[in-house]
């Protein structure tokens, strides 16, 4: 039962810039991994459980399939349209959306079925760029990146509109990433990847660990006067999880 008891999270996020006034709320998708044990019906109900809360931005951090099995396109954008019908959405790739890393696992080779994907779904993909989004009267600024593992992370490009007066909100799939752009300026890096350590037992704690950071697996962590929120993602590897609900985060910027 527990791949599918989705769980809608609130939290907090005090920024310290004072361009916030009124308060962005951000629904964080990550980790939908559409496949066979992943069905489409699962990601529309996460998807239809965030439109719930009634988000200014929609942001996914990667990882919309989890192997090169092939996937009904048009179905699965019709279910992420239902986002960008709705509000502005961006996304980030992820280490299973293509790329030599994904190919060396026998995934998808290149990132063109995403890319395809996202296209027919009106997202933009942000590959080392960032974006503004007005939000009635406020500017907030949105960093991406491609997935560490792909080497491909540029911090020169994708900050390069981006002042130290103008902080950023980082999308990067793996919390890794944090430091590989600890010299940049942003305030809060959404991501995903770890799916919360997806079986957590009792006193062992998390079997699901790809990070190097052992810190970063769940929920919102301070860093070096940042924030790092770590959605415990939707969908999941081989269809288990335990102690470890999946998660759709609606995240309360305030200044
Ligand atoms: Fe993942």
């Amino acid at each position: 039962m527990e791949p599918n008891w989705l769980e809608r999270t609130f939290h907090r996020v005090k920024l310290p810039c004072k361009s916030l006034t009124s308060g962005v709320r951000i629904l964080h998708l990550s980790d939908l991994h559409a496949s066979p044990v992943v069905p489409f019906s699962l990601i529309e109900k996460a998807v239809e459980l965030g439109l719930e809360a009634k988000p200014d931005v929609i942001c996914l951090t990667g990882d919309f399939v989890t192997d090169a099995s092939p996937f009904d396109q048009s179905e699965y954008a019709r279910i992420l349209r239902r986002l960008s019908s709705a509000a502005p959405v961006l996304a980030t790739l992820g280490n299973h959306d293509g790329g030599p890393w994904a190919s060396s696992v026998g995934g998808l080779k290149d990132t063109s079925a995403i890319d395809g994907l996202l296209h027919a779904s009106h997202i933009p993909l942000l590959h080392n760029r960032s974006e503004v989004v007005r939000v009635r009267d406020q500017s907030v600024r949105f960093a991406g990146v491609p997935d560490l593992w792909s080497r491909d992370v540029d911090g020169d490009l994708t900050f390069a509109n981006v002042s130290a007066d103008d902080p950023a909100i980082l999308l990067a799939h793996n919390p890794d990433t944090k430091d590989a752009l600890a010299d940049r300026p942003w305030d809060l890096m959404l991501s995903g990847h770890t799916h919360g350590g997806q079986v957590v037992l009792p006193i062992v704690g998390e079997r699901f660990v790809p990070v190097r950071d052992k810190r970063f697996i769940a929920g919102l962590k301070q860093w070096n006067g940042r924030q790092v929120y770590i959605t415990r993602g939707v969908g999941s590897i081989d269809g288990v999880r335990v102690n470890c609900r999946p998660e759709v985060t609606v995240l309360d910027l305030a200044s």
